[in-house]
C-alpha cells in the first residue's frame, strides 16, 4: 500500500484547519447575526458555545480522525457499532454545501473582475450602474452566474488534485497570511470612513433585549452559526485530523483554531459592517445584498482607489471561500483516495477522484447557480407545493443550506458527542491525545462536557433551529 502522505508541517496544519473554518459564514453571516442579536451579549453566548460544544467537538473530531487514519466514512465504521453510518452523513454535508459555496464563490470572483473592469474604465466594470443594478442584472443572467460558479469550481479541484501536502497545505499557507494582510487594509480604510462608528455600534453595543424576547432563537443562531463557521460536524476536521502528525498536539492546535476563526469573524465586522453603515445603512441587513450591493457601492463611492480597494476585499473573500471549499472536496476525495489504496490499487488515484467528485458537486451546484438566488420562481416549495413558504423554501441555496448547516451539523456533531462520551468512552481520545506525549490537561472537562454539557446544548441548538425553520 502507498504512504499517506499528510500535512509537512503544524503552521501548514493550522493554516489549512484555519482556512477551512475561516470562510463565507465569517465575513459575512458572523457581524450580521452578531448585529442583529444583541451584539455583544450575543458574542458572550457564542463564545460560552464555542467553548463548550465548539472546542470539544473540534478536539473529538480531530482526535477520531487521527486514531483511525482515515476519511469520515472509515472512521465511524471503525470506531462504532451504532453510528456506523454517521460518517456517510458527514460526507453528503460536504456536498450540499459545496452546491452553494461554489455559487457564492463565483460570485466573489465575478465582483473581483468588475472591480478590476472599473480600475480600467473597462465595459466589464459597473459603467455608472448603482450597485444594486449591477447586481440585478448579475442576476438575470444565469449563464454568468454558472460560468464563474465553475471557475470557482475548477480552481478548487486543482488544488485538491494537488493533494493535502502539495495542494492545500501550500496553498493555504500563503493564502492565509495574504488574506489576514488584506483584512488589516480593508479594515483600516473600512473604520476611518465618516460615519463609521454606527456600524461598531451596531455590533458591538450590548443590547440584551433580543435575548429576552427569544432566547432559544439567539442559542440556535449563535450555535448554528458556530458550527458552521468552524467547519464541524461533517467530516472535514475528522479527514485533516488523520493528516495529522502523531506527534503534534490536538487540543493545543484545536484550540488555536478556535480561537483564530474567532478573531477572524471579529475582523470582518470591523472590515465589513462600518463601511456598510456608513454609506448605506439599508444594507446593514446581511446576506448577499450587503456583499455584493452595499460594498460594491462602498467602492464606487470612492473613486479609483475604491476600486483597488474592491479588487483587495473580492480576492480576499475568494481566498477565504476556495481555503474552505477545498476542504469540503477533501472530505469526498479522502474517502475514495482510501479506499482505492485498500483495495491495493496502484498509481495516484487523487486527480482522477478529485475530478469525478467535484464534478459530482457540480451538479446540485448549476442548479443553485440558475436558481439565481430564487430570481427563477422555481424554488422547491413549488415542487413541495407549499404556500407562503419560508425562506429556506423559497430558493435553492438556503433549501441546501437549511439541510446541511440547519439539520445535519448540528445533528451529526451531537451523536458524535453521544457516541464518544457514551459508546466508545472519552478515554478513547484521551489515550489518542496522550500519544503525542502531552498529559490530557483537560480531560475531566472534556469528558464532562461532551458526555453531559455539549450534547445537551446540541439539543437545544438543534431544536431552535427547527422551530425556525419549520414551526
Ligand atoms: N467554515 C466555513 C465558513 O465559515 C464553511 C465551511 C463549513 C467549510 C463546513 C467547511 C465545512 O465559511
Amino acid at each position: 500500500m502507498e504512504e499517506r502522505k499528510g500535512f509537512k508541517s503544524t503552521f501548514g496544519f493550522l493554516m489549512a484547519a484555519v482556512g477551512s473554518a475561516v470562510g463565507l459564514g465569517n465575513i459575512w453571516g458572523f457581524p450580521n447575526k452578531m448585529g442583529a442579536n444583541g451584539g455583544f451579549a450575543f458574542l458572550l453566548i457564542y463564545l460560552v458555545l464555542a467553548v463548550l460544544c465548539g472546542y470539544i467537538v473540534m478536539v473529538g473530531e480531530l482526535a477520531i480522525g487521527r486514531k483511525t487514519g482515515k476519511g469520515a466514512i472509515a472512521t465511524y465504521q471503525i470506531m462504532s457499532r451504532k453510528f456506523k453510518w454517521l460518517g456517510w452523513m458527514a460526507t453528503a454535508s460536504p456536498f450540499l454545501i459545496l452546491s452553494f459555496y461554489c455559487v457564492l464563490g463565483g460570485y466573489c470572483i465575478k465582483y473581483m473582475v468588475l472591480n478590476v473592469g472599473n480600475l480600467f474604465n473597462a465595459a466589464f466594470g459597473t459603467n455608472g450602474l448603482s450597485g444594486a443594478e449591477v447586481f440585478g442584472n448579475f442576476m438575470g443572467n444565469p449563464t454568468e452566474g454558472v460560468i464563474f460558479a465553475v471557475i470557482f469550481v475548477l480552481l478548487t479541484i486543482l488544488i485538491v488534485m494537488g493533494g493535502v501536502s502539495g495542494g492545500i497545505e501550500k496553498f493555504c499557507s500563503v493564502g492565509m497570511p495574504a488574506l489576514a494582510v488584506m483584512l488589516v487594509i480593508i479594515i483600516i480604510r473600512s473604520c476611518t470612513l465618516p460615519g463609521a462608528v454606527e456600524g461598531l455600534k451596531f455590533m458591538f453595543v450590548p443590547n440584551f433585549e433580543p435575548l429576552k424576547e427569544n432566547f432559544l432563537g439567539v442559542l440556535a443562531t449563535a450555535g448554528g452559526q458556530m458550527f458552521f463557521s468552524l467547519s464541524l460536524g461533517m467530516g472535514v476536521m475528522i479527514t485533516y485530523g488523520s493528516y495529522l502528525d502523531k506527534k503534534k498536539s490536538i487540543t493545543q492546535n484545536a484550540l488555536v483554531i478556535v480561537i483564530f476563526d474567532t478573531l477572524v469573524a471579529l475582523m470582518a465586522g470591523l472590515a465589513v459592517l462600518p463601511a456598510a453603515f456608513a454609506l448605506d445603512p439599508d444594507g446593514s441587513k446581511g446576506g448577499p445584498k450587503l456583499l455584493y450591493i452595499t460594498l460594491q457601492n462602498v467602492f464606487d463611492s470612492m473613486g479609483t482607489i475604491g476600486a483597488v480597494f474592491g479588487i483587495i476585499f473580492y480576492f480576499l473573500v475568494t481566498l477565504a471561500a476556495i481555503t474552505s471549499s477545498i476542504s469540503l472536496l477533501e472530505v469526498i476525495v479522502t474517502h475514495f483516495v482510501d479506499k482505492a489504496a485498500e483495495k491495493g490499487k496502484t498509481g495516484d488515484k487523487r486527480k482522477v477522484y478529485s475530478v469525478l467528485a467535484g464534478l459530482a458537486a457540480s451538479v446540485l451546484m448549476v442548479l443553485v447557480a440558475v436558481d439565481c438566488l430564487g430570481s427563477t420562481g422555481i424554488h422547491p416549495a413549488v415542487l413541495l407545493g407549499i404556500e407562503n413558504p419560508k425562506t429556506w423554501a423559497a430558493d435553492w441555496l438556503d433549501f441546501f443550506d437549511m439541510l446541511s448547516e440547519g439539520i445535519m451539523m448540528p445533528l451529526g456533531a451531537m451523536l458524535m458527542c453521544i457516541m464518544i462520551g457514551w459508546e466508545i468512552g472519552p478515554e478513547v481520545v484521551r489515550d489518542e491525545v496522550e500519544r503525542s506525549g502531552f498529559k490530557m490537561k483537560i480531560y475531566t472537562f472534556f469528558k464532562i462536557c461532551v458526555r453531559f454539557i455539549t450534547p445537551v446544548l446540541m439539543v437545544l441548538v438543534l431544536y431552535g433551529q427547527i422551530k425556525e425553520f419549520f414551526l
